[in-house]
C-alpha cells in the first residue's frame, strides 16, 4: 500500500474544487490545474468561498480554513505534479479531452505514483490504456458536491492492481468518505440507476404529461427525493447528464437508455443548468423560475 500525501487535480470545475477542498481539509497537500490560470483563480476563490460558509456554519473553524487553503498550490503545467502520490482528473465529461491529459501527464510523474479519473461513466480500462501505468489507474468517482456528499465510488479497470485499489480506498477513508465498490460498466452503479429516472423525467415533460414544477413536486413529496429530478439534473449540469446518457446508449446499446431529445435541445443551446444560470429552470432572477 502507497501512502498518499500530495494530490494533484486536473480540472478546477465543481468536482475538482470539491476534491482539493476536502483533500485540504483532511491535511494532504493538493496541486490544483485547470486549463488557464483564470480557471485556476477561479477554482481557488470557490474553494475559499465554500469553506467561509462551513465557517460561518460551525463545521469548520477559521484556522482549519486558512491551514487547508495553505495547503492548495495552482499549477499551470505538469511540472507541479511530480512529486504527486495521486493524480485525480475531474475535467470535463470527454474522452478525447482525458486522454489527452492522460498522455500529457505520465511523463511528468514519479514510477510509483497512481492516477485516477472521477468520471461518471467513461470506461476505465479504455482510460487507463491512455496512460503508461494500468496498473496504477483506478476510477474514483465523488459525488456532488463533494464537501457534503458521503459515498465515492471506486472503479477497477481490468489492470488495476490490489495496491492501488487498496491505497485509494484509505485515501478515500481518510477523506471521511464511504466507498463502494462498483464493476467496470458504464456509468458504474449510481448514475446506472439515477441518470435514466432523469432521463424519463425529461421525457415525462417532453411528452406533455408534466409541468417542470409538477414533475419535481411530484418526485420530492411523493417519492420522498430531497431535489425534483428537474431540479438535481440543472445541478448536476445537463451536459455532464446528456454524456452519461450517451455513453449508456452507446455502451449497452439498449434503445430504453436513449437521451431525450428534450435534453439534447437544451445543451445545444447552452442551458447547462445552475452553472450557466439556466436550464430547466431560470436562475438568473431572485428565485428559480421554470423556463417550460
Ligand atoms: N457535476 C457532477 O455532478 C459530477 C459528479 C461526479 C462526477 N463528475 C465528473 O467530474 C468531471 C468534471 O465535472 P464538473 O462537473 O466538475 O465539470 P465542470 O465543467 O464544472 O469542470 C470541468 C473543468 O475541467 C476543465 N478542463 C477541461 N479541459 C481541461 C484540460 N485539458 N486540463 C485541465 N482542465 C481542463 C475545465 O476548464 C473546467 O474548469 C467529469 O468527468 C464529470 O463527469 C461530475
Amino acid at each position: 500500500m502507497t501512502n498518499i500525501n500530495k494530490v494533484g487535480v486536473i480540472g478546477a470545475g465543481q468536482m475538482g474544487t470539491g476534491i482539493a477542498h476536502v483533500c485540504a481539509l483532511a491535511g494532504l497537500d493538493v496541486v490544483l490545474n485547470d486549463v488557464s490560470e483564470d480557471r485556476i483563480k477561479a477554482g481557488l476563490a470557490t474553494i475559499n468561498g465554500n469553506m467561509s460558509r462551513q465557517v460561518r456554519r460551525n463545521r469548520i473553524t477559521e484556522e482549519q480554513r486558512q491551514g487547508a487553503l495553505a495547503r492548495i498550490v495552482p499549477a499551470k503545467s505538469y511540472d507541479g505534479f511530480t512529486d504527486c502520490d495521486l493524480v485525480i482528473e475531474a475535467a470535463t465529461e470527454k474522452e478525447d479531452v482525458k486522454r489527452k491529459i492522460f498522455v500529457q501527464l505520465c511523463p511528468h510523474l514519479k514510477p510509483d505514483a497512481m492516477v485516477g479519473s472521477n468520471t461518471s461513466s467513461i470506461s476505465i480500462t479504455r482510460l487507463a490504456a491512455a496512460t503508461d501505468r494500468p496498473e496504477r489507474f483506478i476510477g474514483i468517482h465523488f459525488m456532488n458536491p463533494v464537501p457534503l456528499m458521503e459515498l465515492v465510488e471506486l472503479i477497477r479497470g481490468i489492470a488495476t492492481d490490489d495496491g492501488t485499489y487498496e491505497s485509494t480506498k484509505a485515501f478515500c477513508q481518510r477523506l471521511g468518505k464511504m466507498v463502494a465498490v462498483s464493476e467496470d460498466f458504464p456509468a458504474f452503479i449510481v448514475n446506472r440507476v439515477l441518470m435514466p429516472m432523469i432521463n424519463e423525467a425529461i421525457y415525462t415533460l417532453y411528452e406533455g404529461v408534466g409541468t417542470v414544477e409538477a414533475i419535481d413536486v411530484a418526485m420530492r413529496l411523493g417519492a420522498n427525493h430531497p431535489m425534483g429530478p428537474l431540479q438535481l439534473a440543472d445541478f448536476i449540469g445537463l451536459d455532464i447528464c446528456l454524456s452519461v446518457m450517451q455513453v449508456l446508449h452507446e455502451g449497452l446499446a439498449d434503445s430504453k437508455y436513449r437521451p431525450c431529445p428534450l435534453l439534447v435541445k437544451y445543451v445545444e443551446a447552452g442551458w447547462l443548468g445552475r452553472k450557466t444560470q439556466r436550464g430547466f429552470y431560470d436562475y438568473r432572477g431572485e428565485k428559480p423560475v421554470p423556463t417550460r
